[in-house]
């Protein structure tokens, strides 16, 4: 019996003694641990590529870099721009809006004139390489650093591929999904009169903002000319990027997630108040704007929608409940 087992255990040690030696190999062994994203309730699948799933080390070095101003060669980082307060925009005053932040892990065109329509990895890229032109030896010669970029993505030398990989980590963390209006969706809470008279308007034909702001992220991750002016001159939208005459005066659909936090709305921050903008959809639309999107154009209106005073008040209402304060708040978020 004792023989027997032995032969058995013997056998065991042969079989490990094969397993320990596997062919040598020149993959570097990593260490990371997978994270799941937690996805509200009602949202779409987001897009998250195959050589980019989402790991803790990775998503820790991304927050790291988006608060570091050694990206940049002025001083500057990704959030001296983008303020999670302001749900991760700001107004720095420049000729451009700030674009926020928010599930843009969902977004296929980035940029007002989609300058970007490859994913967030290749936006990110942008930022780093022309955007920031971030000096790699800077980073390279941060022994911290070395370490992180080692324990999360294998290699000896960091490359701008790399730090754009581990930003497009965070930008898919930073989701929103908990306004009063998600709570409202999730019957967790109830909205007040005027909030769901808003709702109707903005879901219906009566103001018919659905249509580009529509789905849980309130855009449509496509571009269109709104009819905000009626001639283009140095700017002419996505045009600039494209250069099809179909193009001219159209600009990306932004998210109404966290628009009340907004100092300046739309793409030249011509608006100082979601009020006027409700006003320039109800009364300054230029019908006679070149490529003007089809859902502009009101058949027997003038210049827009013809809304009411209190049909105004309403859709600001509604509007207002789509900010987040949990993720203007969530510490996850924030400077590490
Ligand atoms: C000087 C201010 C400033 C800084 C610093 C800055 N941004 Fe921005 N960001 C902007 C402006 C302005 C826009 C809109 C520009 C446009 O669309 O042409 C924008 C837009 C974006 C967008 C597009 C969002 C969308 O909805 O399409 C992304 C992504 C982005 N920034 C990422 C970054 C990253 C990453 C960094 C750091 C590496 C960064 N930004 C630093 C001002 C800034
Ligand atoms: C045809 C598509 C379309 C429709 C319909 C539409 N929008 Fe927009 N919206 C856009 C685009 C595109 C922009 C950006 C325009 C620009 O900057 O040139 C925008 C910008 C905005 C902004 C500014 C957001 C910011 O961050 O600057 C708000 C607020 C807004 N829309 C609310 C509404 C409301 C409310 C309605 C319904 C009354 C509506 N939109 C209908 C496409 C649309």
């Amino acid at each position: 019996m004792k023989k027997f087992f032995i032969v058995i255990l013997f056998g065991f040690y042969l079989i490990g003694a094969c397993r320990k030696d596997p062919p040598p190999s020149t993959e570097p062994k990593l260490k990371q641990t997978p994270i799941t994203l937690d996805i509200p309730r009602f949202f779409p699948e987001m897009i998250i590529p195959k050589d980019n799933k989402m790991t803790k080390e990775r998503l820790a070095l991304g927050r790291k870099l988006y608060y570091d101003p050694i990206l940049s060669n002025n001083g500057r980082s990704c959030s001296s721009c983008h303020f999670q307060a302001e749900g991760f925009t700001s107004d720095p005053g420049l000729p451009t809006t700030v674009l926020p932040h928010v599930n843009l892990g969902w977004s296929k065109n980035f940029l007002w004139k989609g300058r970007n329509d490859q994913g967030l990895e290749n936006v990110m890229l942008y930022e780093v390489e022309e955007f920031f032109q971030t000096d790699l030896k800077k980073i390279n010669s941060d022994a911290t650093y070395k370490k992180d970029f080692k324990d999360a993505f294998g290699v000896d030398e960091i490359t701008s591929k790399e730090i754009a990989y581990s930003l497009a980590q965070f930008f898919r963390s930073l989701i929103s999904g908990n306004s009063r209006y998600d709570q409202y969706l999730r019957n967790e809470i109830s909205l007040t009169q005027e909030e769901m008279d808003g709702m109707e308007i903005f879901f219906t034909e009566t103001g018919d903002c659905f249509h580009c702001h529509g789905s849980m992220l309130f855009t449509d991750n496509d571009f269109h000319n709104t009819g905000l002016d009626s001639v283009f001159n140095t700017d002419k939208g996505r045009y600039d990027v494209t250069g099809k005459t179909s193009d001219i005066g159209l600009y990306k659909t932004p998210t109404l997630r966290n628009a009340s936090l907004r100092k300046r709305f739309m793409h030249d921050g011509r608006f100082t108040s979601l009020e006027q903008v409700i006003e320039f959809y109800n009364s300054g639309v230029h019908m006679n704007s070149p490529n003007i999107d089809p859902l502009m154009i009101l058949p027997q209106k003038e210049n827009g929608l013809m809304l009411s005073q209190e049909q105004k008040d309403n859709l600001l209402a509604f509007l207002k409940t789509l900010t987040d304060v949990s993720f203007t708040t969530n510490p996850n978020f924030s400077k590490p």
